[in-house]
């Protein structure tokens, strides 16, 4: 039995078995599903857990409340990683009232079929479990529309924060973050945030200040730690992040399929290095999962692209990777481009249209195309795009 704080108590699961999260992000050290009782005169359930790991989210509920029945379930997010539990707990509680939104009932009718003994909220109402008392806030789009958040006011107030201050990483014995050695969890918050949340910045400003004013001595999320002794750092990341703040530091990524395209980013990223950038973080986007790449570039202010040309237009990873950065909708970057052709140039077009169209991140220098293999001259153009983009980096 894991209690977070009075009459609050752990009842998560993990999952080392899955690859991708989603079908599509890398979980090389898993992921957790949390989800959380409260056991107050009435008993709150915050959230299920994928339903493959139900057996053990039911252990973990008899565990702390053994015979006693669950009152109450808070859907703060629908997506099934947190809902999938739903039909099957409804056999072993079917009474339970479940608590959401309006979106929240829509859906759970379309996934599962359910729509009897639901208790709508809207933002701002309360919920008395008997000592103390929930509130709810509507929060859209941290992850889906219907996601809200959850506070309980008991002796110490905890935040149920959904997906939102989410961290990728199994729970390997310590949950909360004063139990443990926090060193892995930043850089897979970041690509958690990035990769899955990434999108929607302004829901998540309008969110922090839906929350702005509210004492909370505990953020427990979805996904990843809870957070204690780090509550003010997440939710300064968190607001760091959606509004696209960034280090000053240079994110190089390139596809090559010979090396020739390759030597030119080595070329920008010795000069940019020359010049005084000290970050730069260099990715062969066929080698490295995006999702690593979107985690930098989100970190970092200053982006160069380049890739050869491939069947008359831009090689696939990177017309990908392209594709996953402008549906991130990422704000206040400088970017700088480069490429290569064998017989016809392309790639370089291609990136240019990328950026108009789509990414409008603000150029820095001139963007450089080779034909074939690297030149003196052309070795001097792909310099000063690295030394460009670092006075730019290096002045602000
Ligand atoms: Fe962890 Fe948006 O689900």
């Amino acid at each position: 039995m894991i209690e977070i704080t009075n009459n609050v108590y752990y009842v998560g699961v993990n999952d080392r078995n899955k690859s991708l999260f989603e079908g599509l992000w890398p979980l090389p050290n898993g992921v957790s599903y949390n989800s959380y009782l409260i056991v107050d005169e009435k008993v709150c359930l915050i959230d299920t857990v994928e339903v493959d790991f139900f057996v053990q989210f039911i252990e973990n509920i008899h565990e702390v409340l053994g015979d006693r029945k669950i009152d109450y379930l808070v859907i703060n997010h629908m997506e099934p990683d947190h809902s999938g539990g739903l039909a099957l707990l409804k056999k072993y509680y079917p009474e339970i009232q479940v608590v959401g939104n309006k979106k929240t009932f829509d859906m759970m009718s379309g996934f599962y079929g359910i729509k009897e003994n639901t208790m709508e909220m809207k933002n701002g109402e309360t919920l008395s479990l008997g000592q103390h008392s929930l509130q709810f806030f509507m929060t859209p789009m941290v992850h889906w529309p219907e996601t809200m958040m959850t506070l309980y006011q008991g002796k110490e107030s905890v935040l149920f924060s959904g997906d939102g201050f989410g961290s990728f990483g199994a729970l390997n014995g310590g949950i909360i973050d004063r139990e443990i050695n926090t060193d892995w969890c930043w850089m897979e918050m970041v690509r958690y945030y990035s990769n899955i949340v990434g999108k929607y910045g302004t829901p998540v400003q309008n969110a922090l200040k839906k929350l702005a004013g509210i004492h909370f001595d505990y953020i427990c999320s979805t996904h990843g730690p809870v957070w204690n002794k780090y509550v003010e750092k997440v939710a300064g990341m968190y607001d760091q992040m959606s509004k696209y703040e960034t280090e000053p530091g240079l994110v190089i990524c390139y596809g090559t399929m010979y090396g020739n395209t390759e030597r030119m980013a080595e070329q920008i990223a010795r000069a940019a290095s020359l010049a005084g950038v000290k970050n730069i973080a260099m990715y062969n986007v066929s080698k490295t999962h995006h999702s690593y790449i979107l985690r930098d570039i989100f970190r970092f202010r200053g982006l160069i692209v380049g890739a050869p040309t491939y069947n008359t237009g831009l090689y696939h990873e990177m017309d990908v990777l392209l594709s996953e950065i402008a549906n991130r909708d990422i704000k206040n970057h400088l970017i700088g481009w480069f490429g290569s052709y064998s017989w016809a140039g392309k790639a370089v077009a291609a990136i240019g249209e990328w950026n108009e169209k789509r990414l409008h991140f603000e150029p820095v220098g001139e963007p450089v195309e080779m034909k074939q293999a690297l030149t003196p001259e052309k070795k001097e153009e792909c310099q000063r795009l690295g030394r460009e983009m670092a006075a730019r980096l290096l002045t602000e």
